[in-house]
């Protein structure tokens, strides 16, 4: 567990930060469709307030986007630039030549291009919006772009119902990986966002996959604080970064909820895990209580990825 006498302990938290909440696009298997706050940009003095408290604090930022496209927000360089080693996750349409040449004068580390297939026709329901043909020329000549320079290139593949044929090799060869040594591809599982949720792209998924409620430290673009990666609209807060420090909010009271919650399995207060311990016994099922103890193991992708085969488990 991640919370101490004193609170959260936030070296063994993964942050992000949300840039905006705005998104071109409405992907298949994304709540962004069902977002209920602002399409809004996050203020730049609280982003920097935020790298401060983090570089005082030795904290390392994560990601730059819980919800949201982070190439909408005008200051990404200026932003990454505040956050040694962050990641940007992308869906590639909007990195344009000058997009690129901008990304690859910040000190980004390492960048995600989410295209999720390769299938032309799978590639407008998983990314709805996209256009397949123009975000691969992006992410070809960002690989050119990119060639030679100190900077890590995921090309992401997301196993879904419809992509579960593919391979990583496929991906290799499509985008002649062998010339770019900076690249890699990595896959992700498509999860639903509750545990009784069946679409053309997922399987039900069987509750909280993270399994235990302190690993992330969410910060919306409005400052509002989860500790939970699948709490889009923010429904579980432990505080604001705009209001209380990090350290305040990491003894935040709403930790004593969250516990008081799990340990009666009562989610009456804790709307987004009552999503993920969907169930009439009201307690997590079976699968979920064996993936708590799963987790100490590196068998969690192939595990997922079981669930995303047409007629797996669920
Ligand atoms: C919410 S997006 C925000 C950043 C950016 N707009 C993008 O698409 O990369 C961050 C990541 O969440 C992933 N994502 C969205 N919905 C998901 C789901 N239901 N299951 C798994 N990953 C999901 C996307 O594939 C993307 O890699
Ligand atoms: S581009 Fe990213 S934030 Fe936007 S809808 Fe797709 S997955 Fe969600």
């Amino acid at each position: 567990m991640s919370r101490g006498r004193n609170g959260l302990r936030l070296h063994s938290l993964k942050y992000m930060l949300e840039l905006t909440s705005r998104c071109n696009l409405r992907c298949g298997m994304c709540p962004m469709d069902v977002l209920t706050r602002p399409f809004e940009d996050a203020p730049w003095d609280m982003v920097e307030d935020v790298a401060r408290q983090m570089k005082d604090l030795g904290l390392k930022m994560r990601y730059l986007h819980e919800m949201g496209e982070p190439f909408l927000y005008k200051k990404l360089p200026e932003a990454i630039d505040l956050f040694p080693g962050v990641c940007v996750s992308t869906n590639a349409t909007l990195l344009t030549e000058e997009w690129g040449r901008k990304i690859l004068s910040s000190s980004l580390s390492k960048i995600r291009l989410c295209i999720d297939t390769l299938k032309p026709d799978v590639y407008p329901i998983v990314r709805k919006g996209g256009r397949f043909d123009a975000v691969v020329e992006n992410i070809r000549r960002f690989l050119e772009m990119s060639k030679g320079k100190k900077i890590t290139v995921e090309i992401q593949r997301m196993i879904t119902t419809q992509t579960h044929d593919e391979s990583v090799k496929d991906f290799r060869e499509f985008f002649r990986l062998d010339k770019y040594p900076q690249a890699v591809v990595i896959q992700k599982t498509c999860e639903g966002l509750d545990t009784s949720e069946v679409t053309e792209l997922h399987q039900a998924y069987y509750g909280c996959f993270q399994g235990t409620p302190y690993q992330w430290f969410v910060i919306l673009c409005n400052g509002d604080v989860t500790h939970c990666c699948y709490d889009y609209d923010g429904t579980q807060k432990l505080g604001n970064v705009r209001e209380s420090s990090i350290a305040e909010i990491a003894s935040s009271p709403f930790l004593d909820t969250i516990e008081e919650g799990f340990r009666a399995h009562d989610f009456g207060k804790l709307p987004r895990c009552a999503e993920c311990f969907k169930n009439p016994a009201a307690k997590p099922p079976l699968t979920d209580r064996i993936w708590r103890y799963a987790q100490a193991f590196p068998w969690k992708d192939p595990f997922r990825r079981l669930l995303n085969l047409p007629n797996g488990e669920n």
